[in-house]
């Protein structure tokens, strides 16, 4: 090592003095980036087979890189390695462990490639293997929602609009709206991952390489769907990352909102499901208090998840070609926005199945706010009325409900003919929430017939 303090650094040759202290750690990315271990490894073990099958490399030299980089994947998995941050990065950090562990061949290793192609290799692959973990939660949380929806297709609950008791719905049809938003959900991050799958490695530095490197081989070692065409944009496009977090952002979005439902449907007031008590905690101080926890967590989350999508949006807006080391900053961000979505995902996959809908409450609450009131301005519709009118009619015998504190269905068919003498006793069929949710029996209506069909629909659509 020289006396200048530069021996450490594998780009110290054109440097006289070594870096300052605080830059060092300022510059450096090894306390987040050793997550990309695996992925560098992988990287360079398929950069290392190409550089033989070219001729770059002899197949001895080719083998003993190979053998090095899967020890030293080894040590990693057994938490052996002693990251350095003087190395800077994952990178830097491999490739002197190689050349510690082999000597003078690991210094080979590099050629034709840099770590501008390198690292955005390996977090293409790191991100792939996260949305395939990912879709996999997707599916269970959706398989869950499915199962509950078919569980609960009968059971009756208030519909809201504003919040206020609307018209009456099942609760297995609620169960498959939420199914819906993660359906669509479940195809952005298969349209993200097609645009992840695509290989930087041989774009070196910005301007390619001027070895006769075999691009389309690592792509097909390292399963991606071909290599990068243009080598600037390959080094420093994060488009999908940005994406991604943008999938992550809107799939909190819902889950917050479910997570919101939860919340309120668990309070002794609404009083709809009862979240089992494993997935609650207690108060310290009021003896009485269950309290939803993972729900409100979930939606907690979901702010640092937006969070990061405008931080990577940001971190970009102004960068010109090629790679700018600002991009150092995308991986914290995207790590983040990972770990949040993958643990929210489990969270709910595993409660929902165990949610207990309490039915008796959400009849009872369905059955209040005159919520069969569009049933008996529609059953005026059919006799003849034109729905105006049917609507002021309505609307005096609610305030005349309002009044006596009775709903529509409590009121006797003399008191309901003297809103409008067309109203027959077959009346009271519509006027239950039974009937009300029976009636929208037609694809995407609320009908519990309607609800089996949809899911199994969806069940179906599962497996595609
Ligand atoms: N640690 C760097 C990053 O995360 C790796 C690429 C560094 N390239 C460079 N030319 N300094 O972006």
């Amino acid at each position: 090592m020289s006396k200048k303090n530069t021996g450490t650094k594998p780009w110290g040759g054109r440097f006289s003095e070594g870096t300052d202290a605080f830059v060092e750690h300022f510059t450096a990315s090894i306390p987040f980036d050793y997550r990309l271990c695996e992925e560098d490894i992988q990287g360079s073990i398929a950069h290392a087979r190409m550089l033989a099958k070219t001729g770059l490399l002899t197949s001895e030299e080719s083998e003993q890189i190979i053998q090095g980089l899967e020890a030293i994947g080894e040590e990693a998995r057994q938490g052996k390695i002693q990251w350095s941050v003087p190395l800077e990065d994952v990178h830097m950090n491999i490739e002197a462990r190689l050349i510690e562990r082999i000597g003078d061949t690991g210094k080979k290793l590099h050629t034709g490639r840099s770590r501008n192609d390198q690292v955005a290799t390996d977090i293409r692959l790191w991100l792939r293997r996260a949305i395939d973990e990912i879709d996999a939660e997707l599916t269970r949380l959706r398989s869950g929602l499915i199962d509950l929806a078919e569980r609960e297709a009968d059971t009756i609950m208030p519909g809201f609009t504003h919040l206020q008791s609307a018209q009456p719905v099942t609760f297995g049809h609620h169960m498959l709206a939420w199914q819906e938003m993660l359906d669509r959900d479940q195809q952005r991050l298969r349209e993200c991952r097609g645009r992840v799958n695509i290989m930087p490695l041989g774009a070196a530095a910005l301007a390619g390489t001027s070895f006769p490197i075999d691009r389309d081989y690592t792509a097909e070692l390292l399963g991606f769907e071909r290599p990068a065409r243009n080598s600037l944009d390959a080094v420093s496009d994060r488009d999908f990352a940005i994406e991604f977090t943008a999938f992550a952002s809107i799939l909190l979005m819902h889950l917050s909102r479910f997570s919101e439902e939860l919340v309120l449907w668990n309070s002794a007031q609404f009083g709809f499901v009862d979240l089992p008590d494993r997935f609650c905690t207690g108060s310290s101080i009021m003896p009485q208090k269950k309290n939803p926890d993972v729900p409100e967590l979930v939606r907690g989350k979901t702010g640092r998840v937006y969070g990061h999508l405008l931080s990577l949006l940001t971190l970009m807006k102004s960068q010109p070609l090629a790679y700018n080391k600002d991009n150092q900053e995308d991986k914290e961000p995207l790590f983040d926005s990972v770990d949040t979505v993958s643990a929210c995902l489990r969270a709910f996959a595993d409660m929902m199945p165990a949610l207990e809908v309490k039915r008796e409450r959400c009849h009872a609450a369905a059955s209040m706010g005159f919520a069969t009131a569009t049933d008996l301005a529609d059953y005026l519709v059919r006799r003849g009325v034109a729905f105006r009118d049917a609507h002021e009619i309505v609307g005096r015998a609610v305030r005349h409900g309002l009044e006596q504190q009775r709903d529509l269905a409590q009121m006797s068919l003399e008191e309901l003919r003297g809103f409008c003498p067309d109203i027959d006793e077959d009346v009271f069929d519509i006027l239950t929430v039974e009937g009300s949710v029976a009636a929208r029996n037609h694809p995407g209506g609320t009908a519990p017939e309607q609800v089996r069909r949809a899911a199994r629909e969806a069940r179906e659509s599962l497996t595609q």
